[in-house]
């Protein structure tokens, strides 16, 4: 037959080199709904947002034109990066927002910044896309330290985390011409950063006080054993009902939100 069927000619087509295998739509950074980010308890949108690992603020300056009102903390280890954040927001005219250079994993020291308006917002979420693995020093446990602590601090708080998984040569055999993983993850070894794998995420999903609402996965690569392993994924999590250290320990930052802008 000359001329294959549209459906005949998909399953034939050789994909691109980074394409890999997903079953989902392409992973877009700085797309909310590509992140999977959608208030989904009771479809109330967040009122409040701290990021942890801000970056240049690129995902909050969108947060807050996509949520008008929303009121955000940025937390980054680079003092750069918060500068950058702050160039950024100020520049959008967006006036209810901090941002503090700190290590991300020491909640108990940036937690006291963050503005009181923002701890005591009705729907407050965190949000941490891909620096989870800038801390975790390689072990699960640390992660599963990292979520204790951050629930206990913020008991109300969903969190959407997006990461990338560290996969193995050997299940990479089938994809290797296709992903752009094994660069990627080259890239982060020599870094010394300390991707985790996803298996070794689902162990931190069983020993954390969160539930999984919703799970994205993007870019699939077939391991050995048939199963399939994401390059890449998104969770959103909701907090078990319980208790923390909450509102009681905010220090005032001078202005009565907490801003001081
Ligand atoms: C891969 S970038 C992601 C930036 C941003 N979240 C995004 O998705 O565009 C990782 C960010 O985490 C920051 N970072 C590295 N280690 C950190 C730590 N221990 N605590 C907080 N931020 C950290 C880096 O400075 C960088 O801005």
């Amino acid at each position: 037959m000359p001329d294959p069927s549209p459906s005949a000619r998909d399953r034939n087509r050789q994909p691109a080199r980074g394409e890999g295998h997903s079953r989902h739509l392409p992973f877009q950074p700085g797309d909310y709904d590509q992140h999977g980010f959608e208030p989904a308890a009771g479809g109330e949108p967040p009122t409040a947002l701290i990021d942890i690992g801000c970056g240049d603020g690129c995902f909050l300056a969108q947060a807050c034109e996509k949520w008008p009102g929303l009121i955000s903390f940025g937390v980054d280890l680079s003092e750069s990066a918060v500068e950058a954040t702050t160039r950024r927001l100020d520049a959008s005219g967006i006036t209810k927002f901090a941002a503090v250079a700190a290590n991300g994993f020491d909640i108990e020291f940036w937690s006291r910044q963050v503005p009181e308006a923002v701890r005591s917002s009705p729907r407050p979420v965190i949000s941490m896309w891909f620096v989870g693995h800038e801390f975790s020093q390689g072990k699960p446990e640390r992660i599963v330290e990292f979520f204790a602590e951050l629930y206990r601090y913020f008991p109300r708080a969903e969190v959407m985390l997006g990461e990338i998984n560290k996969i193995s040569p050997r299940d990479f055999a089938q994809d290797y011409e296709l992903s752009i993983m094994p660069e990627f993850l080259l890239f982060h070894e020599l870094s010394h950063q300390g991707v985790l794998s996803w298996q070794d995420w689902q162990t931190v999903l069983t020993e954390i006080p969160y539930e999984l609402m919703q799970e994205r996965r993007f870019d699939e690569v077939r391991s050995l054993s048939g199963a399939p392993i994401p390059a890449s994924f998104v969770w959103q999590l909701r907090p078990e009902r319980g208790g923390g250290v909450q509102n009681g320990q905010t220090e005032s930052t001078g202005s009565s939100d907490g801003f001081g802008h």
